[in-house]
């Protein structure tokens, strides 16, 4: 199991004053910045895009910034991303044409390459380029929206992913996005997942650390027992 990563997405910071978010948020423990990138088409809902992920950057941000894209399409906008700081970025397979062209397309921009699979899309997806893949990002909601309840159904699809990750061999990462508290995150973890995305839990929260290190603590006992 690689080493846990806590992914604060920044869809619950408050944006008037991202810059002092983002710091706060990595001065109290997290690991990597989740940012999501939404077009008010693939996903109801709009966002930002790379001027800001690069507006991070000049702000002086040098942890990994995780571009989650919810835009259609998607191929575009890689460069750009890639351009103004994106560390790992990741798409839909829906929104995308030629989802094995998109992820070379990531690779080739100097980003390590992500997909995405929303709570109805099936595991199969992965077949022909999870080998290509640094990450495989899980939907446990529907994308658009932070502050939305976890689903239960996205625990089995952690442990059939965990399985072809580990079949594959190659230190891919399994990150969850949607509803991800520290009164679940135990039970997420034994799923197998070692990389966590949460909103609305930690920007929410009065203590940034508290609820970091309080996950911490919830991941290292599950992955233990
Ligand atoms: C939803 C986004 C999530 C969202 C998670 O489309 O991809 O990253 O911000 O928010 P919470 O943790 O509040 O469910
Ligand atoms: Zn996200």
């Amino acid at each position: 199991m690689q080493p846990t990563v806590i992914a604060p997405s920044i869809l619950s910071a408050d944006f008037a004053r991202l810059g002092e978010e983002v710091d706060a948020v990595l001065a109290a423990g997290a690991d990597w910045v989740h940012f999501d990138v939404m077009d008010n088409h693939y996903v109801p809902n709009l966002t930002v895009g790379p001027l800001v992920c690069s507006a991070l950057r000049k702000h002086g941000v040098t942890a990994p910034i995780d571009v989650h894209l919810m835009v259609s399409p998607v191929d575009r906008i890689v460069g750009d991303f890639a351009e103004a700081g994106a560390t790992l970025i990741s798409f839909h397979p829906e929104a995308s044409s030629h989802v094995h062209r998109t992820v070379q397309l990531i690779r080739a921009a100097g980003c390590q390459p992500g997909l995405v699979l929303n709570p109805a899309t099936p595991v199969e997806v992965l077949d022909y380029v999870l080998d290509e893949l640094d990450l495989v990002l899980l939907m446990s909601v529907n994308p658009g929206f932070g502050g939305q309840a976890f689903i239960r159904s996205a625990l089995d699809k952690l442990r059939k992913v965990r399985e072809r990750i580990d079949a594959c061999g190659r230190p891919i990462r399994l990150e969850v996005d949607g509803g991800v508290k520290p009164d679940n995150i135990g039970a997420i973890a034994a799923a197998g997942a070692d990389t966590f995305v949460a909103g609305s839990a930690i920007f929410g929260a009065p203590d940034y650390a508290g609820v970091i290190e309080r996950m911490r603590a919830e991941v290292a006992a599950a992955v233990r027992a």
